[in-house]
């Protein structure tokens, strides 16, 4: 019996994408059936949830998901695309991806940011002698859960939130600001959860032969939740003899990898620096076209590209969007289902096109999208498909 795998298109290029990599898996003989799952924008303006139950029972029952991308859009919009008949009724709008996220606890995100040799887009630097083109091959751990993206925030908080935080003496400084004037993220995480996503760093450096794993917090100024971080990863650290443990502030970081990327690993951090370190990490290697990920979690896992829906290219037929991002998050699954060998043949096949350049979406001609990128050279998101397709050895 072929393995059922749920698949999420979500909206725009979400769309056009998922599709590509179905074609590609296909391709690489990977025998699957695909059970499409409702989720997004569409089924928040006609049902109040852009994530409907029956998706996660889907979920639930067949454990693997690949997924597009969604459009989210602020509180205001939200509320004024929703169907009459279902407003003033309670409904609030929350990002489907991430509710999916928490709901199965999909608590590690894998981005891999490994560049292909010859991409236009590569990270170049200059040298005494011309330019460097340093091979990035980085691997972001973003705990995926908890951290500042949990969402336990407050614009005008209740008065026994307020009361609490003002048992901490830092409260003073805020003492004449009125509650409905005040506006509080929280960024709490967990030991266990700390634990889980630098053991999973370990574990892969361990896996793949990385020599380092670096955590990229800021605990001098978030003495608790980073400093939680950087203790548990000494104590992990001494499980792993063969693998340094690197310590970075995230904003000096930000720097370091426009200097030296290709010193990098393996780099573990809390959601929200983890979501900022892998786009970085992601300009380096051809930007979001390029840029995969996987949400692992001890039952579940879903696999999607770093991109959101491009809306704005959403209608140009034929595509123009780079299929590439979405193919490597297919790979991703792959590797989770033990199918590395097609996964591989997928990865060289994207590694030939790339390096002979014969075929480039817009994005790798650094062209501002539009429908007018044919003439200029670029090829469609079918076509790019097609290439990959055509060199799957
Ligand atoms: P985006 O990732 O959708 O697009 C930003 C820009 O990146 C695009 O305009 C395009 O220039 C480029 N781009 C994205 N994907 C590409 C691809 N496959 N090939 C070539 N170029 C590509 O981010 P944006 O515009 O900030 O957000 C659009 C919508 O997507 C919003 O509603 C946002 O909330 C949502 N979003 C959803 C995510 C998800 O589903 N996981 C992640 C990020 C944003
Ligand atoms: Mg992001």
């Amino acid at each position: 019996m072929p393995r059922k795998i749920v698949s999420l298109p979500g909206d725009g290029i979400g769309k056009t994408v998922l599709p590509e990599a179905v074609r590609v898996l296909n391709a690489a003989g990977f025998e699957a059936e695909y059970i499409h799952g409702d989720i997004g924008w569409e089924f928040w303006c006609k049902e109040g949830n852009a994530l409907p139950q029956r998706t996660i029972d889907l979920l639930a029952e067949h454990k693997i998901g690949l997924f597009g991308a969604i459009t989210s859009k602020p509180k205001d919009a939200a509320a004024k695309e929703l169907d009459p008949s279902l407003r003033d009724k309670g409904y609030v709008y929350f990002s489907p991806i991430v509710g999916l996220r928490q709901h199965f606890n999909l608590d590690i995100c894998i981005r891999p940011c490994q560049s292909f040799k010859g991409n236009p887009l590569n990270f170049i630097r200059r040298s005494n002698n011309g330019f460097d083109e340093p091979l990035v091959n980085a691997v972001v751990f973003r705990q995926n859960t908890e951290g500042l993206y949990a969402g336990v925030e407050w614009t005008n908080p209740p008065k026994v939130v307020r009361n609490a935080l003002e048992t901490h003496p830092k409260m003073k400084a805020f003492k004449h600001v009125p509650s409905e004037d005040m506006a509080i993220s929280t960024r709490i995480m967990s030991r266990s959860a700390c634990r889980r996503i630098i053991r999973a760093a370990f574990e892969y450096a361990k896996k793949f032969g990385y020599k380092n794993v670096t955590v990229c917090e800021k605990p001098n100024v978030l003495r608790e939740t980073s400093g939680m971080m950087l203790s548990e990863a000494k104590t992990i650290a001494k499980e792993y003899p063969g693998i340094e443990l690197w310590d970075t502030n995230i904003d000096a970081q930000m720097m370091w990898l426009t200097k030296n990327p290709e010193i990098y690993g393996v780099i573990v951090a809390e959601n929200m620096f983890g979501d900022i370190i892998s786009d970085a990490f992601a300009g380096l290697i051809g930007g979001l076209g390029f840029a995969c990920s996987a949400n692992i979690g001890e039952e579940i896992a879903v696999f999607e590209p770093t991109h959101g829906s491009a809306p704005k290219y959403q209608e140009l037929n034929p595509s123009i969007v780079n299929p590439i991002a979405m193919i490597l998050s297919a790979c991703m699954m792959l590797d989770h289902l033990g199918e590395n060998e097609k996964s591989q043949r997928i990865r060289n096949a994207i590694a030939k096109v790339v390096e002979e350049g014969k075929v480039k979406t817009y994005d790798m001609l650094k062209l501002k999208g539009g429908a007018d990128v044919f003439e200029k050279g670029a090829c469609t998101t079918q076509q790019m498909t097609d290439e990959i397709i055509k060199n799957i050895a």
